[in-house]
């Protein structure tokens, strides 16, 4: 299936489900938006991360390039091909090649299957393998999972949770894929072995070339494990960038807002939290323009800029170099300053130097005003030497000489304050 085509193009892809009533004849109320127009690209090897609220469309998009869900528009292609077209050979070579891993290890399993035969059934089902070349590849993936050979004959319920999980990576594994759905992959077990999981994967992905679509509320996770990482808000994609890009400096309102509820990843980091208004609205009647502005803690700060959120539709666009932004901030014509934050966005004003800035506003604390990168700087420089002292003095008063190094357990310990509310 291999060509110069991207492993995977998502182009933009919607996916609407009707709202019926009545049982026999039904009528169509309206439709659940769940995916409105997404456009990515993941290539060989590359994680992307997909975060947003719980009902935003993650899974929907998901299912949809896993050919469970037909789009409502747009195309899903893997090497140049329509994924929903493909038909014969190419579309056994599509199975092969696209893979997946669900949330729950407990129901994603049959129970009346052996582990044997979970694991080479999309082997046995698209590839042509001898019953030995079958018993030699579960040998081998059991042990690359940190499972025994041995244990091939046993059923899963004979397994823990985490167990499961590295029982449906070496299923998903087993067809040499190219891309694996990661929809929660860590969600449901126990936070002590999330950690040894995400290592897992990490390193799976190294050994096989694999690229991932990674599916999660958790930021930690996304952040341990996606190179470049996607923002989903009421079925669309808000904020696309390098993953390290978007954490540092976060562009879209929604994103800051997610960010700023979740913990700080290193006591360096200050966040000034904004507190969201009101209620995720439904997606069967989303609201006009952005459909975030009702939320907005820039758009409710200025009528200017809300007036021009409720009328227009803002697309994603490049604001600083691969760091692409669908809100009117960054587009021209962005008028008045946004209060809450403390920063003054000028028509046309460099979106890296508007990032730095709104990261420096939020370090220095709200009402802060910074007139260049220069200011920025210092504000966010000043602001770390007041947060270092702060953790010192915090450590002094609780007898501890240094305060806690951040590592992937601290991550691991850390992801279930990073958890968005859904
Ligand atoms: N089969 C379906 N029929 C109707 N609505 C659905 C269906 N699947 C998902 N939805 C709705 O689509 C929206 C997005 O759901 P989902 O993709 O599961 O979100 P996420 O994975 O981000 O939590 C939600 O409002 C959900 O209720
Ligand atoms: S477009 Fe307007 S409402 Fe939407 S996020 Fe940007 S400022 Fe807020
Ligand atoms: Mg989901």
């Amino acid at each position: 299936m291999a060509s110069s085509a991207p492993l995977l193009e998502v182009k933009n892809l919607k996916k609407h489900f009707p709202v019926t009533k009545g049982l026999l004849l039904q009528k169509i109320l309206g439709h659940v938006k769940a995916v409105d127009g997404v456009d990515f690209t993941i290539t060989e090897g590359e994680t992307l991360g997909l975060v947003g609220e719980s009902g935003c469309g993650k899974t929907t998009t998901a299912k949809t390039v896993l050919k469970l869900e037909t789009p409502t528009e747009g195309s899903v292609e893997v090497y140049g091909k329509n994924v929903h077209l493909l038909k014969g050979a190419d579309l056994k070579e599509y199975r092969a090649t696209v893979q997946a891993v669900f949330q729950d290890p407990w129901s994603s399993l049959s129970p009346r299957m052996r582990v044997r035969d979970i694991i080479s059934e999309a082997l046995v089902a698209n590839r042509k393998v001898t019953k030995e070349e079958v018993d030699a590849r579960v040998a081998e993936l059991l042990s690359q999972v940190g499972l025994h050979p041995f244990q091939a004959p046993l059923f899963p319920h004979e397994f823990s949770g985490g167990q499961r999980q590295r029982i449906a990576v070496a299923s998903s594994l087993a067809s040499y894929p190219k891309l694996i759905m990661l929809d929660e992959p860590v969600s449901a077990l126990d936070v002590s072995i999330r950690a040894q999981i995400m290592n897992m994967l990490v390193d799976l992905q190294q050994q096989y070339n694999v690229a991932y679509l990674l599916v999660a509320h958790n930021l930690a996770t996304v952040r341990y494990m996606a190179h470049k990482t996607a923002v989903m808000y009421l079925g669309k994609i808000v904020e696309h960038s390098e993953t390290e890009d978007l954490f540092k400096f976060p562009l879209h309102p929604y994103t800051n807002a997610l960010f700023s509820a979740a913990l700080p990843s290193h006591p360096d980091i200050l966040t000034t939290e904004i507190v969201l208004q009101g209620e995720v609205p439904s997606p069967i009647n989303p609201p006009s323009g952005c459909s975030f502005h009702p939320r907005c803690p820039a758009a409710l700060a200025d009528a200017d800029l809300m007036k021009r959120c409720q009328g227009e539709t803002p697309v994603l666009a490049e604001a600083a170099p691969g760091h692409e932004v669908a809100c009117h901030l960054y587009t021209g014509g962005a008028t008045g300053s946004v209060e809450t934050t403390g920063i003054l966005f000028k028509t046309g004003l460099e979106a890296e130097q508007a990032a730095l800035k709104f990261k420096a506003a939020q370090a220095a604390g709200i009402g802060a005003t910074v007139a260049s990168a220069e200011d920025a700087s210092r504000a966010v420089e000043a602001s770390r030497a007041a947060s270092k002292a702060q953790v010192k003095k915090e450590a002094v008063s609780r007898n501890e000489t240094e305060p806690a190094k951040g590592n992937v357990e601290t991550t691991e310990a850390q992801s279930e304050d990073d958890t968005i509310e859904g």
